[in-house]
């Protein structure tokens, strides 16, 4: 069973990652805004993967009998400067998220629930390639917004990705 504090928590956590992907949906229409059309792809698609982490948590306090409590957004709109202000908020915004978990780990660990530091070891894992994925498109894209052409490749490329969920019944 899931202490009230551990529960609470992990429901506060599904509410944190929808967040994140309702956030990266504004980041996906101001990226449309400007006609970067691959960029907003990305975002679409990074926020598609946002959804899949609530519903990981969804499932895992399904999992433990616990509660799960879906709760109001806070409203993502705010004015970018720039797409490369866009990814520099996102990557704050994950560096955010990276300490959400962090204190989810505190709370596991001082309870030693090694069941829920076990699912947590996932996402302490996911957030070093969020950050280390984010960091890398910012420098890609500093060097990308001098120069048009290289801008036009970055956005056909960010253009191809697509999130593709794990099967979270297979896990
Ligand atoms: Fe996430």
């Amino acid at each position: 069973m899931l202490s009230e504090k551990l529960l609470k928590t992990l429901n506060q956590q599904i509410t944190h990652e929808l967040y994140a992907a309702h956030l990266y949906i504004s980041m996906a229409a101001y990226c449309d805004s400007i006609d970067l059309d691959g960029c907003a792809n990305f975002f679409l698609q990074q926020a598609e993967e946002e959804k899949f982490h609530a519903m990981k948590l969804f499932h895992y306090i399904s999992d433990r009998d616990g509660k799960i409590v879906i709760k109001a957004l806070d409203n993502p709109h705010k004015e970018y400067e720039s797409v490369l202000a866009v990814f520099e908020a996102a990557l704050e915004h994950e560096k955010l998220v990276t300490n959400k978990i962090y204190d989810l780990m505190d709370i596991a660990n001082k309870e030693r629930e090694y069941a829920t530091i076990s699912f947590l070891n996932w996402y302490v894992d996911e957030q070093v390639e969020e950050e280390a994925s984010f960091k890398s498109l910012i420098q890609k894209l500093k060097i990308a917004v001098k120069n048009e052409s290289m801008l036009h490749m970055l956005d056909q490329e960010l253009g191809q990705r697509v999130f593709t969920p794990p099967n979270l019944d297979e896990e």
